[in-house]
């Protein structure tokens, strides 16, 4: 078994983004993207992951530990170039690995199977290897100076002549390196170059001098797309989007209108799932098989089980559970709540902080009151119980299995099982009443 150590460079500046927040924590599908990077460096079997930021890049390393506990994160003090962010690593590099990786952390697409195709050269006797690409538009990439299958050189744009510049075949960014040479070719990078900056892409001509093998393999551009301002990041989530979109198709869900659905980084679709138009799925979704979500629904942080039907225009919050065959319809807000199996709250009605059990209706309009404006409380409602209209539910309360709720009630204190409970005022009727005020409306 190979040790592998993987490199996450993610100290650029991203001024271009005009942000508070270091540009590897905006996120796409709901996570940060340097987490995209270090969950494709999991999934390809990196042993270690170090992850190299900029001095002032607070709140990186709370993201990396979420993604990958053991991961180190190490400042470069001054941005000095590729090799230079590298080599702030240099602990992680000391302690030695089979292949180094070295991946861009603006980069989110990257995938595990292009890692383990780079770490498969090395295995076959490469000693560096690179992620090449042929962007629509080759500007600002280092080019790659192939001959007969060896990578000679990475010539960036700045420092490359016009016949460079002709070559279409880039430097993607993702760089793989034989751990027991990596330090020294690393170590032997200078800075004499347009930009006066240690290149990474120096390792090559290095390598070459030294007679290794180097290899450049071709990768999707797309996977290397990299984002340096809004609009990029706006590209990103649509690119991350569409794929959502055809894998969910690919598994099994129909999406009645796949470009007005949108997921997050960890949405789980089940089979025979049916999306209407208008959908927006949060983090924490867990969808099981034959539900329906009718069209414009909000969903974060839930859980719907087998035959559910939720919406049109439902908005399910962190820790909704809903149960087999449970509706939630139109105007319907449930937040950590539990419905199981077949309850309905079909219209215009807030459950939060609740359990409500099986079969049991919640009519239109009811409002479990679940905060006192300091503390949150539960409402507990047991199975096969009729909620009448426009209920409040002032938590914290019970009913009971079987009961009944009179519409309208204010429910302040238990109700128990089978009960009928009626807590509005009483309907007071007078006769002849409206005349005798105004006589002539009569
Ligand atoms: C780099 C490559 C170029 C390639 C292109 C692909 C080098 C020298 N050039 O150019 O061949 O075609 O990416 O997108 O490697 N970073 C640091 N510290 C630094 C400098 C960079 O952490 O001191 C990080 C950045 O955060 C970024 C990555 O390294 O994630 C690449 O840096 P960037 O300045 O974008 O390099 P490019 O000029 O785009
Ligand atoms: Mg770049």
């Amino acid at each position: 078994m190979c040790t592998c150590l993987a490199v996450v460079l993610a100290a650029g500046e991203g001024t271009r983004m005009k942000s508070r927040l270091p540009k590897v924590l905006h996120p796409i599908g709901h996570l940060p993207m340097v987490a995209h990077v270090v969950r494709a460096a999991r999934a390809a079997g990196a042993d270690r992951i170090a992850v190299v930021v900029g001095p002032d890049h607070a709140g990186v390393d709370t993201v990396v530990a979420r993604h990958a506990p053991s991961a180190s994160v190490h400042v470069q003090q001054e941005r000095r170039g590729t090799a230079h962010a590298v080599l702030a690593a240099r602990a992680a590099l000391e302690e030695g690995c089979d292949d180094l990786v070295v991946i861009f952390g603006d980069t989110p697409f990257v995938s595990a199977g292009t890692v383990s195709r780079m770490r498969a050269r090395l295995v076959e006797g490469a000693a560096v290897v690179v992620g090449g690409m042929v962007p629509a538009d080759p500007t600002g990439y280092g080019r790659l100076i192939v001959e007969n299958g060896q990578l000679r050189a990475i010539r960036e744009h700045k420092d490359a002549s016009e016949a460079e510049r002709a070559i279409r075949l880039c430097n993607g960014g993702i760089m793989a390196l034989r751990g027991d040479r990596a330090l020294a070719l690393l170590e032997a990078i200078g800075c004499d170059n347009a930009q006066g900056e240690f290149y990474l892409t120096d390792a090559v001509a290095i390598a070459n001098a030294e007679g290794a093998r180097v290899e450049a393999i071709e990768i999707d551009a797309e996977e290397v797309f990299g984002i340096n301002d809004r609009l990029q990041l706006a590209e990103a989530e649509r690119l991350f989007q569409d794929r959502r979109r055809v894998a969910a198709m690919a598994g099994g869900a129909t999406l009645l209108s796949p470009e007005t659905v949108f997921f997050a980084y960890d949405t789980e679709l089940g089979r025979d799932v049916t999306i209407g138009q208008n959908v927006v799925f949060g983090p924490g979704v867990a969808v099981d098989d034959g539900v329906e979500i009718r069209p414009f629904c909000h969903i974060e942080g839930a859980r719907i089980r087998s035959g559910a039907v939720v919406g049109p225009f439902a908005r399910l919050r962190p820790g909704a559970e809903l149960g087999s065959g449970v509706h939630v319809g139109n105007f319907c807000e449930i937040k950590n709540a539990v419905l199981d199996e077949g309850a309905k709250v079909n219209h215009l009605t807030y459950i939060g902080d609740a359990h409500v059990g099986a079969r049991t209706n919640v009519g239109a309009g009811t409002i479990t009151c679940n905060y006192d404006g300091v503390h949150k409380h539960h409402t507990e409602i047991g199975a096969n119980a009729f909620i009448g209209s426009n209920t409040a539910l002032v938590a914290p309360v019970t009913v009971g299995d079987g009961a009944y709720i009179a519409s309208g009630s204010v429910i302040t204190d238990d109700v128990e099982a089978g009960a009928l409970a009626l807590g509005r005022a009483r309907q007071v009727v007078k006769p002849g009443w409206a005349e005798a005020k105004s006589p002539k409306r009569a």
